[in-house]
């Protein structure tokens, strides 16, 4: 009894090993998402993430209405966004447009609201006082969730300033305003985006988290790498997270976060990461620097074929067998120690 024990402590321990020596990329996942902007430059790369297998299951493009090139793509389920300020109080343009979309018959059953509004438009914030925020939302957002939408907080920055600009928020707001769950962005390591989320679940219990923008900015490939590996991992092990949408589906040569970051290489091909995120195996393609003139990418045609999900697993990205060999056999040497 007690050997047959202690055989399955050290398989076990060896399976764990092995699992955690060998945790590479989470296949696809419902709760993956999108966010992007389609590039007039290279109109074609929008169907890298478009295609029936992506995996993907939603996308936002921080607008209140579908990118035309996705309007009739049934596996990405399109999230409206109210970005910023309209153009004053009585700008209800947003509303009456997802309104008539619902009236037109989309499913639309999620919004978010306003996009880092506690950051300067430099940033790529909207840039919005939380007194302001607090009337749009009231006219514009809460008439959504009548309609039975469920309604993101505003997407604030990651920075100490996000949660007082939210909490300011919610005070201006006197009670009327609702929120379903609660949108983070982060730009930064890995264990300082696990920390701001366990933050963010302690300042909204019970409310399901939305990584709508995440990144390692300007790091070395291989930190990337490991950096977008945990972090979907974590998202999917993370029963608060329920959606998740990687900052980084544009060419390298036009991302404003490093190189690395980028899911396509200058040219448009999927990079490992990007081929990861849609549940293939690595390309081999690295990100790159080289500045194409607008026409080089993929000819515009009906022709124009994807470039392949998976081709073949990177060389030097598998796991390594001889080092779960050693760990079973130390196991197993303090194992016969303790039971012989
Ligand atoms: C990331 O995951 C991929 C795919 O499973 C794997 O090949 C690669 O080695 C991992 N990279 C790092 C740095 O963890
Ligand atoms: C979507 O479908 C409609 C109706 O068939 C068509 O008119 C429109 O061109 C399509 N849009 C795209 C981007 O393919
Ligand atoms: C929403 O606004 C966009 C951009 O102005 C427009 O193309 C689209 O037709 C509008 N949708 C509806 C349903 O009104
Ligand atoms: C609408 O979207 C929701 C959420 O993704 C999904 O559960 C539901 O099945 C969709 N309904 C239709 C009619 O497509
Ligand atoms: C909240 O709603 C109540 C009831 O309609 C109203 O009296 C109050 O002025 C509202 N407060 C704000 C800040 O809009
Ligand atoms: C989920 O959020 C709750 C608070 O709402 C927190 O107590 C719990 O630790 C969180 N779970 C994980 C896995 O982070
Ligand atoms: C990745 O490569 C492995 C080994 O060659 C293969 O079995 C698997 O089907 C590939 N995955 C995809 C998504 O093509
Ligand atoms: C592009 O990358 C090369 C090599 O990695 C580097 O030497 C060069 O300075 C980079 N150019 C730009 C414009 O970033
Ligand atoms: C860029 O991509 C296009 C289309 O996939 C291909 O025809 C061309 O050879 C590529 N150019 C370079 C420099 O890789």
């Amino acid at each position: 009894m007690g050997r047959i024990l202690s055989y399955t402590a050290i398989f076990s321990s060896l399976t764990l090993i092995c699992t955690v020596q060998t945790a590479g990329f989470p296949s696809q996942s419902s709760k993956r998402g999108l966010v992007y902007v389609p590039n007039a430059n290279w109109p074609n790369d929008h169907k890298i993430w478009g295609r029936e297998n992506s995996g993907l299951t939603w996308y936002y493009n921080y607008v209140g209405y579908p990118s035309r090139v996705y309007q009739n793509n049934t596996n990405l389920e399109f999230i409206p966004q109210l970005w910023g300020a309209p153009s004053g109080y009585a700008d209800t343009t947003f509303l009456k447009n997802v309104t008539a979309q619902i009236v037109e018959g989309s499913n639309i059953t999620y919004a978010l609201g306003f996009n880092e509004p506690d950051g300067i438009g430099e940033t790529g914030g909207s840039n919005v006082r939380p007194g302001d925020a607090a009337r749009y939302w009231i006219t514009q957002m809460e008439p959504l969730r009548k309609l039975g939408v469920s309604l993101g907080a505003p997407a604030v920055t990651g920075a100490t300033q996000g949660f007082t600009w939210l909490s300011d928020f919610v005070k201006a707001c006197g009670g009327n305003c609702t929120f379903d769950f609660v949108p983070v962005h982060w730009y930064g390591s890995f264990d300082g985006m696990a920390s701001h989320i366990a933050d963010v679940s302690e300042a909204y219990p019970g409310k399901p988290i939305w990584v709508t923008e995440f990144g390692l900015p300007n790091a070395p490939l291989k930190e990337t790498q490991e950096f977008l590996n945990r972090s979907c991992a974590y998202f999917d092990a993370n029963p608060n997270i329920t959606h998740y949408s990687y900052f980084g589906s544009f060419r390298s040569s036009v991302s404003n976060i490093g190189i690395n970051s980028a899911m396509l290489n200058s040219n448009g091909s999927l990079t490992d990461m990007g081929s990861w995120y849609l549940g293939g195996n690595g390309t081999g393609v690295l990100p790159d620097n080289i500045t194409y003139t607008a026409t080089a990418g993929p000819p515009p045609s009906a022709t124009y074929t994807l470039p392949p999900l998976a081709t073949h697993p990177s060389a030097g990205h598998r796991p390594t067998l001889p080092s779960c060999l050693v760990a079973f056999l130390i196991i197993a040497w303090s194992w016969s120690k303790l039971i012989l």
